[in-house]
């Protein structure tokens, strides 16, 4: 594997991006500095900049040739509220705050791509940097998504990727369809009425309402979802009641879901809301649920999973391209932009074994040697999807 020249030469530069924003992590919605400081370098590449779509996005939008085909490439920006357990000089300034999932590395290259491109301009048509906020679990995307991000910068498809420790660095994994879990939390208020607790006749009681609501949800997965589909339906709390003799008025259950398609997770939605109706309902009681999707299944677009294999393999040989990783109970907000636009996440080799971090621990640190990789994939999907 022989990357050209010019990726050689951005590797010094980007390392030195990663580096600084990796000493300066900021959580979701509160990336200033990182935006101001992508906005900067972008600006400084001769890239037009829209800062604040999204609240801390930035969206960097470059144009060759005449045609009228746009990609969008997309990196997070936002770090994680862990203290870095790391010595090295670019260790974490920010107390409590870390870049545990590589989200530096994925802003870097992202730029370096951005820079080549700029310089180079061997395509034809637009290319939109997408630079999100918040993606651990705090909406970024969807934020982006609302600020009208894809009918300010229209794109025909859309490519990300994540770093991921334990594929050695060289290698890229690339899935067909559902790639990683959709997730969502629920809450459940069962209201009965309240009694002493002698005399439960005079009352009717939330807690073994809620009780019987917990067991009948597990037939959910077991009995309603296709036994070739993939779904887990936890129930984590239970609360009720705060004295031995008294019959509450209310208890309250809640859980998460994960599943790998739109469908079954609304199938599980629905399922829960007939359920707890129905089983309150039956034992004289009601019940209201909160269902809550976080995060929508990542599903790549066949066809799009298949081009990005391909610039992979050109980049690196196909002997070093997983085209059928397992499944990721994870979840990722990329998700909800590959809803609107069809296009393929995929992961990025950080190293395999001795000192393999897993991402989210705080000893885990971005593989500088990757940042080429990434940029080159960015690069090479440009001019070929874009190609003159
Ligand atoms: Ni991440």
């Amino acid at each position: 594997m022989k990357l050209p020249d010019e990726f050689s030469a951005l590797h010094d530069r980007m390392t030195g991006w990663r580096r600084d924003l990796h000493a300066h992590p900021e959580l979701g919605f509160e990336e200033t500095r990182t935006a101001a400081r992508v906005a900067e370098l972008l600006e400084s590449f001769g890239i037009e900049v829209h800062r604040g779509v999204g609240r801390t996005g930035v969206v960097g939008v470059l144009r060759a040739g005449s045609s009228e085909r746009s990609i969008g490439l997309r990196a997070d920006m936002d770090a994680l509220p862990i203290a870095e357990a790391n010595g090295f000089d670019h260790r974490s300034r920010h107390p409590g705050r870390m870049h545990a999932c590589g989200h530096d590395g994925h802003t870097a290259m992202l730029l370096g791509a951005a820079q080549l491109l700029a310089q180079t301009r061997r395509f034809d048509g637009t290319v939109n940097f997408i630079f999100q906020p918040a993606e651990e679990g705090l909406g970024g995307a969807r934020a982006m998504i609302d600020d009208g991000l894809f009918r300010r910068f229209p794109c025909w498809t859309i490519f990300g990727m994540h770093n991921r420790p334990g594929l050695p660095v060289g290698h890229f994994a690339v899935r067909s369809g559902a790639m990683m879990a959709g997730g969502a939390f629920f809450d459940i208020r069962v209201t009965g009425k309240g009694t002493h607790g002698a005399r439960p006749e005079a009352g009717i009681d939330p807690v073994i309402v809620a009780a019987h609501i917990a067991t009948a949800l597990q037939t959910i997965v077991a009995r309603n979802v296709a036994p070739l589909e993939t779904a887990v339906l936890s129930i984590t709390r239970i609360a009720a009641g705060d004295a031995y003799n008294v019959i509450p008025q209310t208890a309250t259950l809640g859980g998460t879901v994960r599943a790998f398609s739109g469908a079954v997770m609304a199938q599980i939605d629905a399922a829960i809301r007939r359920v707890a109706a129905g089983v309150a309902a039956g034992l004289g009681a009601s019940a209201e649920v909160d269902f809550r999707t976080l995060f929508a299944p990542t599903v790549n677009d066949p066809a799009e999973a298949d081009f990005a294999a391909g610039v992979c393999a050109a980049l690196v040989g196909a002997d070093r391209v997983e085209r059928n990783p397992p499944l990721i109970m994870a979840s990722e907000d990329f998700s909800f932009m590959l809803e609107q636009v069809p296009g393929c996440y995929l992961n990025i080799g950080n190293g395999a074994g001795e000192g393999a971090c897993e991402v989210h621990n705080p000893r885990y640190d971005f593989n500088d040697a990757a940042l080429p990789l990434g940029a080159a994939f960015f690069v090479g999907a440009v001019q070929a999807k874009l190609v003159r």
